[in-house]
């Protein structure tokens, strides 16, 4: 069966004085409905670029992009790479919707929440202002807003960072759209509020049987959140498989890496926290062969100083689990077992 979201070797480019930025390269990942798939990777490394194409919210005159987005829809699919913009305008906030970081870039601070939620509602449906109404509250009711009928009539500012972030998922969701793309939605929040949202997000997904992709730079966040996870960096996939393979069983050295810079705890030990040396790679001039192999530790493994010389393909290790690393998955393991 195929999945809602199909997105294939996905490019997208921004041509600038110093040269060509490639913040997505070649990217290819899927969700299904009622699916969860997060992407996860450092700053920088194309995460949000590569899911603004999918929402075709970038200025297509300062935009290089190509490849395939496919919404597989009752009505039958649609590719919103090649299809005209006011295709992808309609399908957008009703088909598909997208949050974001900070709620104040969705909300406008001039007008009320509810007459916010109800626009975003009026612009797919026929009714009247007490029909937007209603199905403001019911929204703001749905996403948890406590005294909801007299908070609907708050303006943005009145609303603490948490609320905000409740209010921003109302205003998404108010078409009942089939994905949702969550672009480190809680990344603002404090732990405690981070988890309540994710979890809201969580319900909400079992609700309307939506797609949710999560963004986040923190793998932390997903391990409970998420069914799989693609790793990023210098906007290329690195790895992609369930959130057991990544966790348990990684395949490339940069998602070792993200693991030992998590927090766990393990069987009652405490674990120090190990940060990646080095930077990521600049995007106007990616290295000739495997954009990690700089920060690598494991690059004099592979024979033939291959790992800066050429760019290993997205290979599958296991079934479902890819990874684009030259070393086999007894190396790796070998490797990291000599280590410890
Ligand atoms: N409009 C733009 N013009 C030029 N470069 C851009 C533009 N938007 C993003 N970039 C660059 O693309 C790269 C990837 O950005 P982004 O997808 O936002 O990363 P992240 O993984 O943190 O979401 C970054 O190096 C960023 O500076
Ligand atoms: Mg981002």
């Amino acid at each position: 069966m195929s999945k809602f979201l199909e997105v294939r070797n996905l490019n997208v480019s921004f041509p600038t004085e110093d040269g060509m930025v490639r913040a997505s390269n070649g990217v290819t990942y899927s969700v299904g409905l009622g699916e969860t798939l997060a992407i996860v990777g450092e700053s920088g490394s194309g995460k949000s670029v590569s899911n603004l194409a999918v929402m075709g919210l970038h200025n297509p005159t300062r935009t290089e992009i190509s490849g395939e987005a496919i919404l597989n829809l009752k009505s039958g699919s649609v590719d919103v790479i090649s299809a005209d913009t006011e295709t992808v305008r309609k399908l957008r906030g009703k088909e598909m919707a997208m949050i974001f970081q900070d709620p104040m870039s969705a909300l406008h601070p001039f007008f009320s929440i509810g007459d916010q939620i109800a626009e975003a509602w009026h612009l797919y449906n026929k009714g009247s202002k007490a029909d937007g109404k209603n199905k403001a509250l019911e929204m703001l009711e749905l996403v948890g807003i406590p005294d909801a009928a007299k908070r609907i009539n708050d303006f943005p500012h009145q609303f603490s960072g948490g609320m905000r972030q409740r209010a921003m998922i109302a205003m998404a969701l108010v078409n009942n759209p089939s994905l949702l793309i969550a672009d480190e939605p809680t990344t603002a929040l404090d732990v405690t509020v981070q988890s309540q949202i994710l979890s809201l997000l969580k319900e909400l997904q079992i609700k309307f049987n939506m797609a949710i992709i999560l963004i986040t730079h923190d793998l932390g966040v997903v391990a409970e959140f998420a069914d799989r996870i693609c790793v990023m960096y210098g906007g290329r996939i690195v790895e992609d498989g369930t959130v057991e393979d990544i966790f348990y069983q990684p395949k490339h050295p940069y998602t070792l890496g993200l693991l030992n810079s998590v927090p766990r705890i393990t069987a009652g030990t405490s674990h120090r926290l190990k940060a990646i040396p080095g930077q990521p790679p600049s995007l106007i001039n990616l290295p000739k062969g495997c954009s990690f192999a700089p920060r690598c530790e494991y690059t004099s493994k592979v024979a033939g100083g291959k790992c800066s010389t050429e760019v290993p393909t997205l290979d599958v290790k296991n079934a479902g689990h890819l990874s684009r690393c030259f070393l086999s998955t007894e190396s790796l393991n070998n490797l990291v077992k000599d280590k410890a």
